[in-house]
């Protein structure tokens, strides 16, 4: 069979496999239809009447906004598409024009920002449709549709009434799929909704950012306008950073929107589509990997080590979860070049001297940064992995090799062992919140002892609304909390972990700043939208994207630690059960990979810290079950007593199983 035929046949295998329904259905945020309407109106100025004629199912009546009046309706949620509406006969003077807002801090009759971000908040400005309004339904032109929105205001802005109902917008992400809700993973942890809401909102978010490939945002659209009709890669659909904006392929923010496609909807070809143009896009004789995916009109650059890392170690993630080892084969000869650059950029010291200093907009990545050097050792580690699974072993043996040396050289020079964590390089006092935590998740710490002492200090950059990272002032980072939280779990510190999804994904599902449904990109030290405001934003609050994949860390960690199933080989030959309950009682979930089903459902008796673990998996894998605690138990398998007393057991055979244990 040819290989495209086989890849068709392995996604559209994948659609089948919908995950168990249950009382987590009530959780699922994508809409149940592609053409969504207003469920309420937000606000009026000057005089609409009828309002209600605007909202749900009224496609057959009429509004009428009298003269330079506006009313903003509510979709009760985020949304992203092409609007539609039907106007009455309207005089020839009459005039109407539409504006958009995540935020309902920019409501009104002007958008909030998706192009370039102004201090004034007002560099898009409004959809203005044709002079003289037409009769009938009208629809937006398809470039001009809004990726991300919550709030849409219709205006007025001529003296003459204008006679408008029929509103809708047709949802453009996910253009692939017919049922948004058709989840192929869950995720429940019963009486803990905050939990379940986080899981969901990820997956929902990660929905909004999966964009047909020719729906790009055109970076240079004029003031007082907006376009996305930029062709951003080969094949379609494509994943991208944010549904407002950036509406491009961003490396860094796929390492943890791809883990979350993954556990929710298993739509890796979003992912790989992505990949794909990174690779097309290396410079010809240095082997670097572009900043961002093809961004018209704008030079992405190869600017940024840290990312050309992310895109490598995304290689390896996209196979692990698809097994797909032929496309792996396509862009090997630029994925080994593009190793190359970064052994490159090693000096006398063993660590990697940052050339392209860009990263996720924080500032000081330069020299023998910490984050870059604890995402090189992860490239090399996991370019061992691919270079095994395709029988290149000498150079598997030698990244293997560099990996071992490189790691040393990170803890003899960045441990601060006073402080407890790693320094940002050699000569700052600063400890970063990413390099401590790519550190403990990408295991460059030497022993459990010292991941605690890091997941402790970590706790210093917090507030109430999560981690203040040091890397960048008046700042809280979503994604790198996403990594943060993994790291804590890693450590074995689950309460300390939990807590951090209270704080971080608890304001942003609550916060009436932002739209209570998909992930915030991030946001001050105080909650306010004036994210990055003096690292490139501008003090552009309306520029702030409120769906961005890279926020969804709590998604593939509720799953892969909380729940604890994860593939340790591709699409789950081999797994593992290692649940990190915290004080949890009970949690189920489960997803779809190419060979089936996963299912798992623990819960704790507290009284004598027994652990009951029902599993359902695929026929012709096989796995590891862990007890939690340091001194674990298991008790029995499917009935027959077993008494492992370090708490593991290997080799268990897919199919169904109850293994009981106790925690210590
Ligand atoms: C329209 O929606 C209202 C309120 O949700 C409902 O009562 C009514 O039955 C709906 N009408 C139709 C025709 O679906
Ligand atoms: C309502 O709008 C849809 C397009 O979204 C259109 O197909 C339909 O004909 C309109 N209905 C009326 C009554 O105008
Ligand atoms: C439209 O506006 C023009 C200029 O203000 C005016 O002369 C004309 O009478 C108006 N037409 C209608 C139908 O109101
Ligand atoms: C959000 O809530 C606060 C406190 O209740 C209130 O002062 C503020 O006006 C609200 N903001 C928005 C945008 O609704
Ligand atoms: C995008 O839309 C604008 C405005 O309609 C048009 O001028 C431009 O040619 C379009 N670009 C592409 C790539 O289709
Ligand atoms: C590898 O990179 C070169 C540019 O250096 C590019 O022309 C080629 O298309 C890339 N190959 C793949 C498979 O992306
Ligand atoms: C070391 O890190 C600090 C903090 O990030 C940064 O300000 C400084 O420029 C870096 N020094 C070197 C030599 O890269
Ligand atoms: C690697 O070698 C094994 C054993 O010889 C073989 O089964 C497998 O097909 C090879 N894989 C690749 C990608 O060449
Ligand atoms: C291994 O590391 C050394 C020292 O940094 C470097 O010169 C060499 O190119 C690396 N080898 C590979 C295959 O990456
Ligand atoms: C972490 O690295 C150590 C060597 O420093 C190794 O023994 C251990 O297996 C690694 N742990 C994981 C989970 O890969
Ligand atoms: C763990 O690693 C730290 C940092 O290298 C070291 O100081 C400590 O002695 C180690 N602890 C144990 C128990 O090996
Ligand atoms: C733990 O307590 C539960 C509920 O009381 C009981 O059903 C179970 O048998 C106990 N398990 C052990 C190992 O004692």
């Amino acid at each position: 069979m040819p290989r495209s035929f086989l890849i068709l046949f392995f996604f559209i295998g994948f659609s089948f496999g919908v995950a168990p329904k249950g009382p987590w259905d009530g959780f699922n945020l994508a809409p149940s239809s592609k053409v969504v309407r207003p469920i309420a109106v937000k606000k009026t100025q000057g005089t609409v009447t009828s309002s209600s004629k605007l909202l749900g199912n009224e496609t057959n009546s009429f509004a009428t906004i009298e003269g330079e009046s506006w009313i903003t309706l509510d979709f009760g949620g985020e949304v992203g598409g092409i609007v539609s509406l039907t106007l009455g006969p309207n005089s020839p003077n009459a005039s109407l024009s539409l504006a958009f807002t995540e935020s309902p801090l920019f409501i009104g009759p002007i958008s909030d920002d998706s192009v370039v971000p102004t201090a004034s908040n007002s560099y898009d400005g409004a959809l203005a449709l044709p002079s003289p309004l037409p009769t009938g339904t009208w629809t937006m032109p398809p470039e001009r549709q809004r990726g991300g929105f919550r709030y849409l205001t219709i205006s007025s802005t001529s003296q003459e009434a204008v006679i408008v109902g029929n509103i809708s917008a047709m949802i453009t992400f996910m253009p692939h799929w017919e049922d948004l809700r058709a989840y192929t993973g869950y995720f429940y942890a019963p009486g803990e909704d905050l939990l379940t809401k986080a899981w969901y909102s990820g997956a929902y978010t990660v929905q909004t950012d999966t964009i047909p490939v020719n729906a790009g945002r055109q970076p240079s659209s004029p003031p007082g306008t907006w376009l996305n009709n930029a062709t951003i890669g080969f094949h379609s659909p494509i994943l991208v950073d944010g549904a407002k904006r950036d509406r491009t392929v961003w490396p860094g923010d796929m390492n943890i929107a791809v883990p979350t496609e993954f556990v929710s909807t298993f739509d890796l070809m979003p992912a790989r589509n992505g990949l794909e143009i990174l690779f097309s896009e290396m410079e010809p004789g240095t082997g670097r990997l572009p900043y961002s995916g093809k961004r018209p009109a704008i030079n992405a650059g190869y600017v940024s080590d840290a990312y050309h890392a992310h895109t490598l170690i995304g290689v390896h993630t996209y196979w692990l979860y698809s097994g797909d080892l032929d496309w792996v084969q396509t862009v090997w000869a630029n994925y080994s070049q593009a190793v190359g650059y970064l052994a490159g950029r090693v000096d006398e010291s063993g660590l990697l001297d940052v050339l392209g200093t860009n990263d996720w907009g924080r500032v000081g990545a330069t020299g023998h940064n910490a984050p870059a050097n604890a995402l090189y050792n992860r490239v090399l580690n996991t370019a061992t992995e691919l270079a095994n699974a395709l029988n290149e072993t000498s150079v598997a043996a030698i990244w293997a090799q560099n990996a071992t040396i490189h790691k040393q050289h990170f803890n003899d020079l960045l441990w601060d062992d006073a402080a407890g964590l790693y320094r940002d390089n050699e000569t700052t006092t600063l400890h970063p919140e990413d390099g401590n935590s790519f550190a403990i998740l990408y295991n460059l710490t030497l022993n459990d002892t010292q991941a605690q002492r890091i997941s402790e200090g970590l706790t210093g950059n917090w507030n109430e609304l999560g981690p203040v990272t040091p890397e960048l002032a008046d700042t809280i980072a979503p994604f790198v909390a996403g990594f943060e939280l993994q790291a804590h779990f890693v450590a074995n510190e689950d309460d300390r972990a939990l807590e951090l999804i209270r704080r971080t994904w608890g304001y942003m599902l609550t916060t009436n700043l932002s739209v209570q449904s998909t992930l915030l990109e991030g946001f001050t030290t105080n909650g306010s939208l004036l994210y990055r405001s003096a690292d490139g934003y501008n003090f552009d609050a309306a520029y702030t994207s409120h769906a961005h994949g890279w926020s969804t860390g709590a998604t593939s960690a509720l799953t892969f630690y909380v729940l604890g199933l994860t593939v340790t080989s591709p699409q789950g030959k081999t797994w593992q059960v290692a649940p990190h309950p915290g004080q949890l009682n009970a949690v189920e979930g489960g997803f779809t990979t190419g060979l089936g089903w996963f299912g798992v459902k623990w819960s704790v008796t507290s009284g004598n810290h027994t652990i009951t673990l029902n599993l359902d998996i695929p026929e012709g894998t096989s796995g590891t079950v862990i007890i939690p605690g340091t001194n674990g138990r298991i008790l029995s398998m499917d009935g027959t007593e077993i008494n492992r007393s370090n708490g593991i057991m290997e080799n268990i055979p897919g199919g169904k199983h109850v293994v009981v244990g106790i925690m210590q």
